[in-house]
């Protein structure tokens, strides 16, 4: 047996080697002759001169290996009361099928193709399609507005838009069809068809010549085969927050991408082929391409696509339920699902009689894992809980506990130590190296292990200045931390204007953009403000213009709405308090640090540079009114 101290430094004394290795696992049409290609660093390439295809490794292979008849994917959805198992040989007919249908309506290589679609099987299989015949898909999650999704829809420019009719929501069934027509309205690119999935709980009317019925754009095309592309191929585009309101279009490659979530899913994971294996989350967002779509079925698991909420849906159960019913073996969400649930039932009662036995551990990544749910999680399921820390650039663990290589012993509140691939410094605004112990940013020494980003979708340059100028020959994450003696990381908080909000992440200066196109703000400032159960809210600060007369609690009202409208209800955009200044230094720049401390009800010190310390007394009482700090 390897330990986790002899795989890393195997990795280390010879990288090109040890991912060579790890690429034997994939199919490849060509093998690669090299992993890394550094010829134009610091943007690299991994497996750029072998030809592969994601379809087919993540279902096709199995098919032929001898897994046609295990379960692919398990549907379960309390929102419908539906179910649904599909092979991996039914699986590989259906993608063919779709990919068909795309190929016949001139759907090529390259090609980008967006994906707006509800939890449902089609949804995985709209993915692999697309990847069957190396169009680009970019999925965009359900719960973002017209003019979010429009933005998507101008950056990507599909060619075509694969959609749900409708997605369903606790307390409501979202229409997604006029949210689609709407964005191709705002959108200055044209998508030249879309094919509609109709939900029998709510069907779209379709618009002709242009929207297409799923089942009827299938009618009489040929399956398609799965079409080589070359290592360095975008797989697919995935827009995440960022400082500005244009979002990031983070690229993922083909080879490196197979090659590193193959990789994970035994050593990271803990899980072997033919296992099932459950990540609680969304296709719209990292968590679902990697570990819905991509790593379970490449490494030949059955992977659970759930439609509904880890409470409310009916209950607190339904997590143990659907752990217990489909025999998962390895389980990862975020840590706000489980807040959720223990303030539901903080004693665990919905837990009983649903037999956990074939679960050996939890995950949790997406945000802050706070030590109190840890043990709770801990204690109520018997089971190990294991934070890891990533992002949506990475695509994959950077900080992480190898479960499968040598599990290592847990530190609450740390998500342990960096994966082979990552070399994880701790650095100071002079881009030094800091000394154990001391927090500074968090950078990962170039290049980036193979699944991470090579690049923004055509946007080099913001690639180059959002990530790698600040430190030459580092990434920089974003996050700050601190590393320990034992080599384990902390992650403390974000360095930028990102929020992260019941594991979404959001970003604050689009909150802003939005906020200030009401007609009555001035000035404004958007802060993530602590929540026991999200783990952060957005909190808005308003001035007005002065010759607004209208009440301040309307302009409260229209701009949360203006939020949900333009950005969509997942933003959770529901605080704001209007002011008569907004906190600044005398050169200007806005206090939102100051802001923040204030509403959690933190010690702070005056900022030296403020230009005014009696404007925080207002502040403070403007806060109180609303509730903060909370108790
Ligand atoms: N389509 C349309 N609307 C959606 C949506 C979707 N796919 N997903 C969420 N929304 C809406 C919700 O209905 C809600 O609207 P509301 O303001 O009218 O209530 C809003 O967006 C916020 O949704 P959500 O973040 O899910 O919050 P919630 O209050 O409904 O539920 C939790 C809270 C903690 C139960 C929920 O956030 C959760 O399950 N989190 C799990 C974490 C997770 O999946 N993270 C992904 C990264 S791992
Ligand atoms: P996303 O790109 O949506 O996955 O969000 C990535 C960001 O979420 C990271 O940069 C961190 O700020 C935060 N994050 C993710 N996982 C963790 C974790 N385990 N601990 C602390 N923060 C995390």
């Amino acid at each position: 047996m390897t330990s986790y101290a002899d795989t890393y430094a195997a990795w280390k004394a010879d990288p090109d080697g040890w991912w060579m290795e790890q690429a034997q696992a994939i199919h490849w049409d060509r093998a690669p002759s090299r992993a890394l290609d550094d010829s134009k660093a610091p943007i690299y390439a991994w497996f750029a001169d072998g030809l592969t295809n994601t379809c087919y490794n993540a279902v096709d292979r199995h098919v032929e290996d001898g897994r046609a008849d295990q379960v692919a994917i398990i549907w379960d959805s309390p929102v419908t009361g539906a179910q649904q198992k599909i092979t991996f040989a039914e699986l590989r007919d259906r993608c063919a099928s779709v990919a068909g249908a795309l190929e016949a309506r001139g759907v090529e290589k390259g090609d980008r193709v967006i994906i707006y679609m509800p939890m449902v099987p089609e949804a995985v299989i709209a993915m692999l399609a697309c990847t069957r015949i190396g169009a680009i898909h970019s999925v965009v999650f359900g719960g973002f507005a017209a003019s979010e999704l429009a933005t998507r829809i101008d950056d990507a420019k599909p060619k075509a838009i694969i959609a749900g009719s409708c997605g369903i929501e606790p307390n409501r069934t979202v229409a997604y069809k006029p949210l689609l027509d709407a964005a191709i309205d705002q959108a200055a690119h044209t998508p030249e068809f879309c094919i509609i999935f109709q939900r029998d709980q709510q069907r779209a009317e379709l618009i002709e010549g242009r929207d297409v019925d799923w089942v009827a754009a299938q009618e009489g095309v040929s399956p398609a085969d799965c079409v080589p592309v070359e290592g360095s191929h975008p797989c697919y585009i995935l827009y995440t927050s960022g400082t500005t309101g244009q979002p990031k279009g983070v690229v993922r490659d083909t080879g490196g991408h197979l090659v590193a979530l193959n990789w994970s899913m035994k050593n990271i994971y803990g899980v072997d082929p033919g296992e099932v294996f459950w990540a609680a989350s969304d296709v719209g967002w990292v968590v679902g391409h990697s570990y819905i779509t991509y790593a379970p079925l490449i490494h030949g698991n059955t992977t659970v696509v759930f439609e509904g909420k880890p409470v409310g849906t009916p209950d607190a159960s339904t997590f143990w339920r659907v752990m217990a019913e489909h025999k998962v073996a390895s389980f990862f969400t975020a840590p706000t699902a489980f807040r959720a649930i223990r303030r539901e039932d903080p004693e665990a009662r919905h837990m009983q009689g649903h037999d956990l036995g074939h679960l050996r551990q939890i995950y949790l990544a997406g945000e802050r894992a706070d030590p109190d749910t840890i043990e709770w999680l801990q204690d109520v399921s018997g089971k190990p809980v294991y934070d890891h820390w990533w992002q949506t650039e990475t695509g994959w663990t950077i900080v992480g506990n190898p479960v499968g290589i040598e599990p290592l012993p847990v530190k609450l509140g740390s998500p342990t130590v960096p994966m082979p691939g990552y070399e994880v410094h701790i650095l100071g605004e002079d881009g030094a190296e800091l000394p154990d112990g001391e927090l500074g940013a968090i950078a990962v020494k170039l290049p980036l292990p193979p699944g991470t980003l090579p690049t923004l979708w055509h946007a080099e340059d913001r690639f180059r200045k959002a990530y790698l100028n600040s430190f030459p020959g580092y990434y920089e994450t974003g996050d700050a931390g601190r590393k320990d003696a034992d080599g384990y990381l902390w992650i403390m908080a974000r360095t930028d204007d990102v929020i992260n909000v019941a594991g979404h992440r959001l970003s604050t200066g689009l909150m802003e953009e939005v906020l200030a196109t009401h007609p009555a703000v001035a000035e404004c400032a958007v802060v993530g403000v602590a929540d026991d159960l999200k783990g952060q809210l957005p909190m808005g600060f308003l001035t007005l213009g002065r010759d607004c007369d209208t009440p301040h609690e309307q302009v409260v009202k229209e701009v949360v709405q203006l939020v949900r409208d333009k950005i969509g209800p997942v933003a959770a955009f529901k605080l704001a308090v209007v002011v008569d200044r907004l906190p600044k230094t005398r050169s200007g720049k806005t206090l939102r640090a100051t802001m923040a401390k204030i509403a959690d009800g933190e010690n702070f010190k005056t900022p030296a540079t403020i230009d005014d310390p009696a404007i925080l007394d207002e502040l403070r009482e403007r806060i109180a009114a609303i509730g903060y700090p909370k108790a």
